[in-house]
């Protein structure tokens, strides 16, 4: 048990990453390059993969190939699925839906969403689970968000749709169990990312608030009194990628530091 998080614990493996350019996605492409699994890293920014491939090749090593695509494009996912058949790991992960008031989300917004957070992955899923099936492994880890269990205000497309990846993640445990593939969500709360940093500050301008001031108010229900990383993200979606984590099926891990409804 003491060798779950080594240099080879995933050696031999094959990962796809959604949305591995920055964030959580890009922590959890470090985290399965530094347990030795050869990652595809898929975003829409061409320039900001290649830095990541980059870094992620020097620093251990592993082979990594950059996949330029949008989620939502199904040509051009299916084009990047074909190339990569031969994927044991996928982490499904992509950008924020938008926030705002029930009655001011608008429809259109509510199909994009659909299309980004859950049709994306029902796309990857179908596509990559008959290979996985083949050969007796696989790995699906979906970064969803702590709405799944407790909603969010101004959140409704992430409280709602969200929960449909569990769903998603149940029925593959139910029919894909036995041939030795696990479907899990790694479920964050507040975690120190880019994209946190700038809704942060974008909310604290709306709110007339300093930054500080917003932050601390948010911190104030979360039992460990600050901010996640996004390597506590990661190290969990690299858990759930071992061996030893395939009694694991089905199940939405919280890590939002124990915060308080
Ligand atoms: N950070 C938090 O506190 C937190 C908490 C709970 C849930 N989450 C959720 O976790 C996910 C990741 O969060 P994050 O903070 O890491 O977000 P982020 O910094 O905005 O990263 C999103 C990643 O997804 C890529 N992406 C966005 N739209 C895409 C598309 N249509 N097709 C392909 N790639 C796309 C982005 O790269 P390109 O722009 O180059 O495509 C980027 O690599 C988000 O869904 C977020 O809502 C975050």
């Amino acid at each position: 048990m003491r060798d779950v998080f080594t240099a080879n614990t995933l050696k031999g493996r094959k990962a796809l990453v959604f949305g591995a350019s920055r964030g959580l996605g890009r922590a959890s492409a470090e985290q399965l390059a530094a347990m030795g699994a050869d990652v595809v890293l898929l975003a829409r920014s061409t320039e900001r993969l290649r830095l990541v491939a980059g870094e992620l090749q020097r620093k251990y090593g592993v082979a990594t190939t950059i996949e330029a695509a949008d989620l939502v494009d199904e040509a051009a996912l299916n084009a990047v699925l074909r190339r990569h058949a031969d994927t044991d790991l996928l982490i499904t992960n992509c950008g924020g839906p938008p926030v705002g008031p029930y009655l001011q989300t608008p429809l259109a917004d509510w199909d994009a969403a659909y299309r980004q957070i859950v049709r994306s992955v029902v796309q990857a899923t179908q596509a990559l689970l008959p290979h996985m099936a083949a050969r007796g492994f696989g790995r699906v880890v979906m970064i969803a968000s702590r709405t799944v269990r407790h909603p969010l205000a101004l959140m409704a497309i992430s409280n709602s749709l969200r929960k449909a990846l569990l769903g998603i993640a149940e029925t593959i445990a139910d029919e894909f169990g036995e041939k030795g593939i696990t479907a899990n969500l790694v479920c964050p709360g507040l975690t120190r990312t880019e994209r946190m940093t700038e809704v942060l500050a974008a909310r604290a301008r709306n709110a007339g608030k300093s930054e500080d001031e917003l932050l601390a108010e948010m911190l104030r229900p979360i039992a460990a009194g600050r901010v996640g990383q996004p390597r506590e993200i990661a190290a969990t979606v690299g858990f759930l990628c071992t061996d030893v984590a395939g009694y694991i099926q089905g199940q939405c891990l919280l890590v939002d530091g124990g915060h308080k409804l």
